[in-house]
């Protein structure tokens, strides 16, 4: 649908504890920010929204910001309430390389259900841990790992922040939340080059990445 504003909100006021080494959104690659990569990802977007650490700003002209939470939801939370797209799409600042056209997959998708999550296979076997052993094998066909964007209408969004808030619930990402309200999730393929860096050696891979990234 062109001509329907899309918002990029973009959770950024994690204190990047598994790292260990600060706000991991003001971490470099490839000597930028993660922030600055997400930032760039989505230059096309018809509005962005970060959520900042507190202490936190941010100079880049055209940005709206607002304060981070104590959670991933509050923040978005917060960013939900400030963004006036009729879509949004939610996408972690830990994810800097943003797949143009997987982000297109998604934005199909979520024009056509009004909510929808990029994920991808499981490549591993994937096994229960119990007391440090090998337990039951999990078919790996039957599940996939989530990642960011999410996207969905506004509203639809907005209507499960406030309920979920309301009745003191917190899930880890938005398809959750939206899903826990009733509404279904289409899952999107998603594309591997957009990892998490969550652990310090996920720096190393996304330095390798940086390198390439523009060839
Ligand atoms: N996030 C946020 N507000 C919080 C917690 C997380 O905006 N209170 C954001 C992070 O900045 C990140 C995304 O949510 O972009 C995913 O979170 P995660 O990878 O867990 O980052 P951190 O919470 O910073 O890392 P850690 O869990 O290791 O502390
Ligand atoms: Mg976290």
């Amino acid at each position: 649908m062109p001509g329907v504003k899309v918002s990029v909100l973009l959770p950024a006021a994690g204190s990047g504890e598994r790292i260990g080494r600060g706000p991991k959104a003001f971490l470099e690659v490839g000597g930028k920010t993660l922030l600055d990569w997400a930032l760039e990802g989505f230059a096309w977007a018809d509005e962005r929204v970060v959520a900042l650490p507190p202490e936190r700003s941010l100079e880049t002209p055209g940005i709206k910001t607002v304060l981070g939470g104590q959670t991933r939801q509050q923040s978005v939370f917060n960013l939900v309430q400030a963004a006036t797209g009729e879509i949004v799409l939610v996408h972690d600042v830990a994810r800097p390389f943003v797949v143009r056209a997987a982000v297109e997959r998604l934005l199909e998708a979520v024009r056509t259900s009004g909510a929808a999550t990029l994920a991808v296979p499981v490549p591993d076997t994937l096994v229960q841990e119990a007391s440090g052993e090998y337990g039951a094998v999990i078919p790996r066909e039957h599940h996939r790992l989530v990642q960011t964007p999410q996207g969905f209408r506004r509203e639809l969004l907005w209507k499960a922040h406030l309920k979920a808030r309301a009745e003191g619930q917190e899930f880890t990402d938005d398809a959750q939340l939206v899903r826990w309200l009733g509404h279904p999730v289409a899952l999107v393929e998603g594309d591997r080059r957009m990892f998490k860096i969550t652990y310090p050696e996920d720096l190393l891979l996304a330095e390798g990445l940086a390198r390439v990234w523009n060839s």
